[in-house]
């Protein structure tokens, strides 16, 4: 029997309207835009409305991956969503999304693999198309981090944006197949990055909502260091795993945290041309999980793969949890 292989057939990203620049962030907290530029490569990032919830952005980056797969919401099997901004605790995200864009014979579930989240759930969708269980999964990844974000900390505050990214993942129709995933994780450092209420073990109180407790909280300078090395040895056991080399590679997404570490990245891959290297983290910010989808549906958008070129994907985020995959236009 031929092995199915399992391509991502459509995709899609929404934004935001509201623009929150570096001038607002100014009048906000004590920062300007030359810290924030050369210290994150950031400029803009975008700001959902407060009556647009994350079920809404993923929803409208659902539809668009829909269409551009050439189906209808009915054809969906499986709803995957990534994300640690939910509408609710539960009933899950993929439910609401499930819900308002009529994808009425699928089932669904939310994954929690903070920044990570993207290619947590290729790995997934890959899994249940490829064994067979699902002919057609839908992946979202969408963030309202900005209800999570303390506009009163000038160290976390200037670095999140809102957004969303959706792709079909499927066993028929052509795209971009799956190749190869590389997964890890080290629970040992979940202090790193946290929002330490909200929980079973710091249920909301007065007193948690006055001390801040429901928003992210992070370590930057540390969670930097895991970030780079982490990322680059996924980069590489992903490259080893598909049995190729940088050369081969026509795109590196990595995740759009902060430009330094981008470019600390690409320092490690001597041969991949620094213009091959699709960064949108200075209009953005860090969106997440959403973060590497939304990368790759803007370049494939705007830059149309030749068959055969192959995109190295990476992500690293609160967990701590890392990844790489490698994407192959056929
Ligand atoms: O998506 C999950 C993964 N997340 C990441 O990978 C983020 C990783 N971390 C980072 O990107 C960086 O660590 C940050 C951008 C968060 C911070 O940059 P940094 O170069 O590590 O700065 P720092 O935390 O060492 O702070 C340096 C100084 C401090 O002042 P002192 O103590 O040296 O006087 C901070 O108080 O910069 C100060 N600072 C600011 N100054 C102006 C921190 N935030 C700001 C700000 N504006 N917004």
């Amino acid at each position: 029997m031929k092995k199915v292989k399992a391509k991502i057939i459509g995709t899609g990203s929404y934004l935001p309207e509201k623009v929150l620049s570096n001038q607002d962030l100014e009048r906000m907290v004590e920062t300007s835009d030359e810290w924030i530029v050369s210290r994150t490569g950031m400029k803009e990032r975008r700001i959902a409305r407060d009556d647009e919830y994350t079920s809404d952005m993923g929803a409208s980056a659902a539809r668009l991956a829909i269409s551009d797969a050439g189906l209808e919401a009915e054809d969906i099997d499986f709803i995957l969503v990534a994300t640690l901004t939910p509408d609710y605790l539960f009933p899950s995200t993929a439910c609401l999304i499930q819900n308002a864009i009529g994808a009425k014979r699928a089932s669904g579930a939310d994954i929690q693999a903070a920044c990570t989240g993207y290619l947590y759930l290729l790995m997934m969708a890959k899994s249940f198309v490829e064994s067979g269980v699902y002919k057609n999964v839908l992946v979202v990844a969408a963030e309202k981090l900005s209800s999570i974000t303390n506009y009163k900390d000038r160290s976390t505050c200037v670095l999140f944006g809102d957004g969303a990214a959706a792709c079909v993942v499927s066993s028929e129709g052509k795209g971009l197949s799956v190749e190869s995933i590389q997964l890890g994780s080290d629970g040992e450092q979940s202090n790193l990055i946290i929002m330490p209420a909200g929980g079973c073990r710091l249920p909301a109180s007065q007193e948690t909502v006055a001390e801040g407790q429901h928003y992210i909280k992070m370590a930057g300078n540390e969670v930097f260091k895991h970030a780079v090395r982490r990322m680059e040895t996924a980069c590489k056991e992903c490259l080893n795993a598909a049995g190729i080399t940088e050369q081969e590679v026509s795109w590196l997404i990595p995740h759009q945290a902060n430009m330094r570490i981008i470019d600390a990245i690409a320092k490690r891959f001597e041969h991949l041309p620094p213009e091959r290297i699709f960064k949108t983290v200075q209009k953005y910010g860090n969106t997440s999980a959403s973060s590497v989808g939304i990368a790759l549906d803007e370049l494939l958008k705007t830059a149309p793969l030749k068959q055969g070129e192959q995109i190295l994907l990476t992500a690293f985020g609160a967990g701590l949890t890392w990844g790489a995959g490698i994407l192959r236009a056929e």
